[in-house]
């Protein structure tokens, strides 16, 4: 296994509240993590994906209170019942789940505290401002906006659109402002630092105005990481969870590991770029320790034109979606109908309307079709007509070779949308391909013997080079479409840029029996 620098893939997602169940925006960053890990991983990539659950804080300790339970109770029944479970329902493949009321990460976080009080970065203070808890953050007044129907008259958050609270506490603070050249530095230096290009302009302007130095710490409340050098507060939930990207990759405990994974590149909607791109590196770099390798920030998931959200009552359980469409088509949808790091609208009509174009008539009709060829015309062997350079074919082995290395560019640029729609060219080809050479008509003529077996070969092929390049995205039907054209080893081992030369797939092999890969739904279930 290689282990240096310059082919590790370390992606982690941010670490989520559990205050409440899982909402697709949840499961909408968590298989763009996974898609992207599992390309990279079956492109040679020495790849590590983590996420996890943040569970300190006041919003955590609210909801727990509410609910009659100590926050520790509330977190754990929230981690195995709703959010561990989450993992199974979309298919990840993470190599880590990481939360933040474990030892290793407390542990760590309290040596990251000493270090940097040690250093100097940290002092003692006295803050007063708006605390949003749904946030939690301390909010400018900039930020708040005039509050409408039950809040009308009072100030509230613009995200959350309640009230902010007054605090006023003796506080630690972290000199961030000593950061801010630095931070522009980087951003300037590394131009991808920051992506997509609107949130970069939005962080470097917003840098660009003065960086107040964060207050860390917090008297108030009891539910948090003990600062080591005053045990009378507890670590400000933001600057602790942040430090999950590093605690669970062996910050100050395994350091072999740690220069390993580190830096990582954070996937993370973009509510909280600010928190990844701004305070995360400034951190980081006060600690001595490289930035992250990039900040990427997705869009937000739209319901009827609104950011989707439980509060507002349009959060949609991922379990709603696969339980009628699987998780396939779950990972599937999100990736291929949105524009990552665009906003993107989620209706049931668009999800079903690709699911029976693109899925069941695009490719999953197209498996089904050269499958059945195969078993009627071949015997359920495969043709030795490998792969040949007629026209017809050479046209089709030229889209593979073209679409595979461009979906992998798009995939290195966080563009899974446009891989997909490479990927995609495949399955438009190959059906153009068989309705054109009518294979039906030449399977009635001996003297087209050799026609045919070229033909069902060069279809089945292009099959192969599908479940490869298809597996990140869809796991479970490219193993089944693996399985049935009799290809050896595990689909998860298969080398991605290789996927794209013709003639991969074994002549002579029995092909398996191939259930429907996306079922008709009935309207009615
Ligand atoms: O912010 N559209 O956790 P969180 C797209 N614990 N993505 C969405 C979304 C939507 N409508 N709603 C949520 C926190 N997300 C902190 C993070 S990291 C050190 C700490 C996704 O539970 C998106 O990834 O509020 C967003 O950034 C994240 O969930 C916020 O999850
Ligand atoms: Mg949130």
């Amino acid at each position: 296994m290689a282990t240096s620098a310059n082919d590790s893939f370390f992606i982690a997602t941010p670490i989520f509240y559990v205050n409440d169940v899982p909402h697709i925006g949840h499961a909408y960053t968590e298989v763009a993590a996974d898609a992207l890990s599992r390309w990279m991983r079956q492109s040679g990539m020495d790849t590590w994906f983590l996420t996890g659950t943040d569970e300190h804080g006041q919003k955590i300790m609210r909801t727990a209170l509410a609910n009659g339970v100590s926050p520790k109770e509330w977190a754990d029944r929230l981690v195995e019942q709703s959010w561990k479970p989450l993992l199974q329902t979309l298919d990840l493949a993470n190599d880590d789940f990481i939360r933040t009321t474990e030892a290793r990460h407390e542990v760590a976080v309290t040596k990251f505290l000493t270090l940097l009080h040690d250093k100097g970065f940290i002092y003692q203070g006295e803050y007063e401002g708006f605390y949003c808890v749904g946030c939690e953050e301390y909010k400018p007044a900039a930020d708040l906006v005039d509050g409408v129907g039950e809040f009308e008259g009072q100030k509230v958050c613009q995200i959350h659109g309640r009230p902010v609270e007054v605090l006023k506490e003796e506080n630690y603070f972290f000199k961030m402002s000593d950061f801010q050249q630095d931070l522009l530095d980087l951003y300037q230096s590394q131009p991808d630092f920051i992506q997509p290009p609107s949130v970069r302009n939005e962080i470097i302007a917003f840098v660009n105005r003065g960086l107040d130095d964060l207050s860390i710490s917090r008297s108030n409340i009891d539910w948090g990481i003990e600062v080591p050098f005053d045990k009378s507060h507890v670590t400000y939930v933001w600057f602790e969870a942040l430090l999950n990207y590093i605690t669970a990759t062996g910050w100050g405990s395994d350091e072999e590991t740690f220069a390993r994974r580190w830096p990582a590149i954070q996937l993370v909607g973009k509510d909280i770029a600010r928190f990844h791109a701004v305070i995360w590196p400034a951190m980081l770099m006060a600690a001595g320790l490289a930035p992250p390798k990039r900040v990427f920030a997705h869009g937000w998931l739209l319901v009827g034109g609104e950011k989707m959200s439980k509060s507002k009552l349009t959060g949609i359980a991922p379990t709603d979606i696969t339980s009628v469409f699987g998780s396939d088509a779950f990972r599937y949808y999100f990736l291929r109908a949105i524009t990552f790091g665009s906003d993107g609208s989620f209706s049931w009509e668009d999800l079903s309307a690709r699911y029976e174009a693109e899925l069941a008539n695009g490719l999953g009709n197209l498996a089904s079709r050269v499958i059945a060829m195969i078993t009627r015309y071949r015997d359920g062997v495969i043709p030795d007509g490998a792969p040949g350079s007629a026209p017809a074919e050479a046209a089709l082995q030229a889209v593979m070779a073209e679409a595979v290395p461009a979906a992998d560019a798009a995939m290195n640029a966080f563009a899974p949308h446009e891989a997909l729609g490479q990927l995609w060219r495949i399955v438009d080809a190959t059906n153009g391909y068989i309705t054109e050479q009518e294979p039906w008509v030449l399977a009635k003529d001996p003297q087209e013997a050799q026609r045919l077996d070229a033909v069902l070969y060069n279809a089945a092929d292009a099959l192969r080079c599908l479940a490869v390049t298809l597996s990140p995205f869809m796991p479970q039907a490219t193993h089944k479409l693996w399985v049935a054209l009799g290809m050896p080893g595990s689909l998860q081992d298969q080398n991605i840029p290789d996927a794209g030369f013709a003639g991969g797939l074994t002549p002579g092999v029995s092909v398996g029996e191939l259930l429907p890969l996306f079922p008709r739904i009935d309207p009615e279930a």
